[in-house]
């Protein structure tokens, strides 16, 4: 099955610093870098790392082919990655001694993905195939109504999270992934208990707590816990969750088995720096499980 996944690209800017920034403060940061990433990059390098063929649909500017060509040396199919007159989207991410974030995001490109590169993208797409999608491009509600007359698996990550933006593509969604403070600002804003969200699942991440998978069809639950581990750099965890957890699904794992894959890989790339690059490779995340016993 094919993984399309309309998602943003981005250009990382990453500073190590004793602690986040406070008002009215100037702080030198002790280490810069920078690296490729995006929530919908992210995701889709993991996707791919954990083997699944993923499509990338998603707009850069000129000053981001580098990011493109990242894309494709790990496999993802760039051909809906379309270039535009705007500057491609960036990140400015803090990273304190905890290995906790603050990000700052510039959308740029994101936000004017071509509507034709969608349309031609998911031209191809047939039932039992999947879209993915974040709430940092464009498009996303023309994504699922052209992905739900093909017949292809919806999985949305609420990131970063509006409820608005939810609430515009929520109605019939396949999979809804959301942690928990996400998923109680949710119920609230839409006045509904999370089992009557109106998705067929949804999964809810309670960081070191791990992951919850609400099946709201067939009304159970599966609970998997985060696997300990001395954390680095928390950022992208999510998106490797979320990339892991959609190329489990499109290989035919069931949720438990997904979800386990899932919770491994997010607790590897915690132990290292970085986004997109850092987003271990499925030998990696099998290896870490086996470790684990
Ligand atoms: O989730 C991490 C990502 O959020 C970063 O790669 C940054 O680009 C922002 O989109
Ligand atoms: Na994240």
């Amino acid at each position: 099955m094919t993984i399309f996944n309309l998602g943003s690209i981005n250009a990382d800017h990453f500073y190590r610093l004793p602690h986040l920034p406070t008002p009215g403060e100037t702080l030198a940061a002790t280490r810069y870098d920078r690296g490729p990433g995006g929530k919908g990059a992210n995701q889709s390098v993991a996707a791919a790392r954990a083997g699944a063929d993923v499509r990338h649909i998603g707009a850069i500017g000129a000053d981001g082919r580098w990011m493109r060509d990242e894309l494709r040396a790990d496999g993802v199919d760039c051909t809906h990655v379309s270039e535009v007159g705007t500057a491609s989207g960036h990140a400015i991410i803090y990273v304190d001694a905890e290995g906790e974030n603050t990000i700052i995001l510039f959308p740029g490109a994101n936000r004017v993905v071509p509507r034709v590169s969608l349309e031609a993208a998911l031209s191809d797409a047939a039932p039992g195939d999947y879209l993915m999608m974040q709430n940092e491009t464009s498009l996303q509600r023309e994504a699922v109504e052209l992905a739900r007359k093909k017949g292809v698996f919806v999985a949305y990550s609420a990131a970063p999270f509006e409820a608005e933006a939810v609430r515009a593509v929520i109605e019939g969604l396949d999979l809804l992934l959301l942690n928990a403070v996400e998923a109680a600002q949710l119920c609230e804003a839409l006045g509904v208990a999370l089992e009557a969200l109106p998705v067929k699942a949804v999964c809810v991440t309670h960081g070191a707590k791990g992951a919850v998978w609400h099946d709201l069809v067939g009304k159970t639950e599966h609970r998997q816990p985060a696997f300990p581990v001395e954390p680095v750099d928390t950022t992208g965890a999510g998106d490797t969750f979320a990339g892991y957890l959609v190329a489990a699904l499109s290989e035919g794992l069931a949720p438990p088995a997904a979800l386990q894959l899932a919770a491994a890989a997010s607790a590897v790339k915690v132990t290292r720096a970085g986004t997109s690059a850092a987003v271990p490779k499925r030998a990696e995340v099998e290896a870490f499980l086996k470790a684990r016993g």
